[in-house]
């Protein structure tokens, strides 16, 4: 880490962190992406008196990211990285796309200074919150000499970016990095490794090959998700090639079940929507595990992602060309 490196750079994009109820009792009836970042800093002690540049990118429930706030945030990321005198790059965000998001920054830029997602499962107006006590153990891990790359901090752990999930609807500890495992916790403001914490050295050519035509991109080629299930048909697929709405059908993920398996109505409609150009990548609708790759799968295997990251790491391929 550079010498001159002495400050740290706090983006807002929204989320329950910065919710507010009505009522201090309610944890669920309240609106996402409503106090500012600079509000967060203050409710947090342990970040008073730190050099920490503040920005709103965006004030928005993450229910609704799409490429505009994407691209807004990347370009910002991208920006302060590049500063010698910025160590790591703090990003407030709510949790229903946090993985989403943190895995596109992670495939865009591929950092290997820290950029640290953070977020909350309570508004900020909640009779105990969680946000202070995240935001608070994302400050520890942006301040950690050993952390590089994007991740996920919540409810004192920290997740790889390309490992993390939600996988509850209300609890606090509602993230899970899968077999892979949490890279880190956080106690009492120190960050104690579990495992390697995987380091990139910083691709002066990423910015070129990766986050130049997302930056310029007017939409994401359109890849849609598809779950196989008991009694699946290909009507929904077939749909889709027929009436390929304002934007033509690129690709398509399906979940399939267990390690890749596909209902072979599904099989058969997707085969003919590859036949059309459309390039179908297959995950598994398992929480864990991953689809172990063989000879005998149905379509392309998506290399281990969920099938949500698998969707934007299509779409992201197929603008890449
Ligand atoms: C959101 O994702 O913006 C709302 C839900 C949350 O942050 O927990």
């Amino acid at each position: 880490m550079s010498l001159e490196a002495d400050r740290w750079v706090l983006l807002g994009t929204g989320g329950t962190i910065a919710g507010q109820a009505a009522q201090a009792a309610d944890n669920v009836g309240y609106v996402a992406g409503q106090v500012g970042v600079a509000e967060l800093v203050a409710a947090v002690p342990t970040l008073g008196g730190l050099p920490l540049e503040l920005e709103q990118i965006a004030q928005i429930d993450s229910k609704d990211m799409g490429l505009a706030v994407w691209q807004a945030l990347a370009r910002r990321i991208a920006v302060h990285l590049e500063r010698p005198q910025v160590r790591a790059v703090i990003v407030t965000h709510g949790t229903d796309t946090i993985e989403e998001t943190a895995f596109l920054i992670h495939r865009l830029l591929r950092p290997a200074k820290p950029v640290v997602f953070t977020c909350a499962m309570r508004p900020s107006t909640a009779l105990v919150p969680d946000g202070p006590q995240n935001l608070s153990d994302a400050m520890a891990v942006a301040r950690h000499a050993g952390a590089g790359g994007v991740v996920v901090v919540c409810a004192g752990q920290v997740h790889a970016a390309r490992d993390v999930a939600k996988v509850h609807t209300y609890r606090l500890d509602a993230f899970d990095s899968g077999d892979a495992g949490p890279l880190a916790c956080v106690e009492e403001g120190r960050v104690r490794e579990f495992r390697p914490w995987v380091r990139q050295e910083s691709d002066p050519l990423r910015g070129a090959n990766a986050l130049a035509p997302f930056l310029l991109a007017s939409e994401l080629p359109r890849v849609e998700l598809v779950t196989s299930h008991a009694d699946a048909g290909g009507d929904l697929i077939r749909s889709l090639l027929v009436m390929p709405g304002e934007r033509a059908l690129q690709g398509i993920v399906v979940a399939g079940t267990g390690n890749g398996t596909v209902h072979q109505a599904l099989t058969d409609a997707l085969h003919e929507a590859q036949a059309r150009g459309v390039r179908v990548r297959l995950s598994s609708r398992c929480a864990r595990g991953r689809v172990v790759p063989h000879p005998g799968l149905p379509f392309e295997d998506a290399g281990g992602l969920s099938a949500i990251k698998a969707r934007l790491a299509l779409a992201l391929d197929l603008l890449e060309g």
